[in-house]
């Protein structure tokens, strides 16, 4: 028979309906038995009554084991105990596979634990939740850009040259071409799509040789960075802006019942839906030390700056105008302050860190080759760079989203390292 989607289950109350599907958990009491069954896309309870199996059938049924896999006919109805819930009274249940003893059980288990058995972990009802929610951001953000006229543009992994600096570049040996590089970010290629399309983002994994083991940084992560012309700092921000609020309202809508499951505080999320604020680093850095930080100026933030700084703030806040020696060589100086760039930051509140990272790009070929001569950067990998500031320059910006910190805040779970499939770190390759 044909297989029900447990999640269309309120369109087939009353009939006869196959799921197919695992065992979630399993228990009998004399002639009852009773099974959790989930498919992916949600789970629901069957009760079986030996009568209506049969002894032999039912006897069959009750050696079924966690995660054991299973086909099961019977009749949908509403849950006798919870409303808006139902419930399957089984007719048949097929075994498809008898699972082992399940190595993840109801016990607590650390976290190596867990991540060694990563390939079964995701089964796990959190896990289930988190990776769902993970598929909506990504479609919000995708619908919010495919809705605002950027075109996909899919940048290069292999590249030779850095983005984001040299200190977290994965290096490889490129045939007779020498050193090539894991791409940091595609922002450099999507500079020259807007060249041709105006408007463009590209969405995929990116990689850092971050040494940093936090909370926050994965080795490989998923970017979506967009670019696009005649767009300047503020117009860039506000781009941030509707694109972060667009993708809180799509999670809210669509993810409740996973929102439920994680208890994620949805106030607070909603709370975010509201106008940024937006701060200059100097000021942000004064603000920091008021509240007792001793950061300085010129710095760039700590985790526990991060945390002080949106402690009292609702929405996320856009820190501005940074001091130009800690940020990348590609942002526009700020015309009133030669010391300055027109880049920024946004920082999400409840403490999850910044999520996006974005500037105004240098337009100008002078500047932008002084920069690049001053930070020894190889020019001839980059002359591809420059000849956009030969042909037809313009003033144009964009921004990084890092999509497992959106999710982490999205979620509103401790580590990062649930909010990938399967994690890479700089500890951890397996699974
Ligand atoms: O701030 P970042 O380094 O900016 C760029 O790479 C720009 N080229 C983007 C652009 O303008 N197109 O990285 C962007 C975002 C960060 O804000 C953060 O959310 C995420 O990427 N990110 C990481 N996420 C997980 N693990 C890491 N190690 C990360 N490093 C950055
Ligand atoms: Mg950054």
């Amino acid at each position: 028979m044909q297989q029900t989607l447990i999640i269309d289950l309120a369109q087939h109350l009353g009939e006869e309906i196959t799921l197919k599907g695992w065992v979630r958990t399993i228990r009998h009491s004399g002639k009852l038995l009773f099974i959790v069954l989930r498919d992916g896309t949600g789970e629901v309870q069957c009760v079986a009554f030996q009568p209506d199996l049969g002894e032999a059938a039912f006897d069959t049924a009750k050696r079924l084991t966690m995660e054991s896999s299973l086909i099961v006919t019977g009749t949908a109805k509403p849950h006798q105990k919870q409303t808006g819930q139902f419930e399957v009274a089984v007719k048949s249940i097929q075994p498809v596979q008898i699972a082992e003893e399940y190595p993840i059980g109801k016990k607590e288990h650390g976290p190596d634990f867990l991540l060694s058995n990563r390939h079964l972990w995701i089964r796990s009802s959190k896990q289930w939740a988190v990776l769902r929610i993970r598929h909506a951001v990504y479609y919000a953000i995708c619908d919010y850009l495919n809705q605002n006229h950027f075109i996909r543009f899919d940048s290069p992994i292999l590249t030779p040259n850095a983005c984001e600096g040299t200190t977290t570049l994965f290096e490889l040996d490129y045939f007779d071409e020498g050193k090539a590089y894991l791409s940091q970010s595609g922002q450099l290629y999507l500079e020259t799509g807007i060249m041709s399309l105006g408007r463009v983002y590209d969405f995929g994994p990116v990689f850092r040789a971050e040494r940093s083991k936090t909370r926050k940084h994965l080795t490989e992560f998923w970017m979506m960075d967009a670019e696009a012309a005649f767009v300047e700092h503020a117009q860039n921000m506000q781009i941030q802006e509707e694109l972060i609020r667009f993708v809180i309202r799509r999670v809210l809508e669509t993810c409740d019942a996973e929102l439920t499951l994680l208890e994620r505080d949805k106030e607070a999320l909603r709370a975010a839906d509201a106008p940024f604020k937006i701060m200059t680093h100097r000021d942000t850095i004064d603000y920091l030390r008021s509240k007792g930080s001793e950061i300085t100026h010129g710095s760039d933030l700590g985790a526990a700056d991060e945390v002080l700084l949106t402690q009292d703030s609702p929405v996320p806040i856009f820190i501005e105008k940074w001091p130009k020696e800690i940020k990348a060589f590609y942002m526009k100086r700020d015309p009133n302050d030669p010391d300055l760039v027109l880049g920024s930051d946004l920082i999400a509140p409840e403490g999850f860190g910044e999520i996006i990272g974005g500037s105004q790009r240098e337009d100008d070929y002078e500047l932008l080759l002084s920069r690049m001569k001053a930070e020894n950067m190889p020019l001839d990998d980059y002359q591809w760079f420059l000849d956009l500031r030969k042909y037809g320059s313009v003033p144009h910006s964009g921004f990084g989203v890092g999509l497992e910190r959106l999710v982490t805040w999205m979620s509103g779970i401790h580590h990062i390292r649930e909010t990938i499939p399967f994690p890479r770190m700089i500890y951890r390759i397996y699974p």
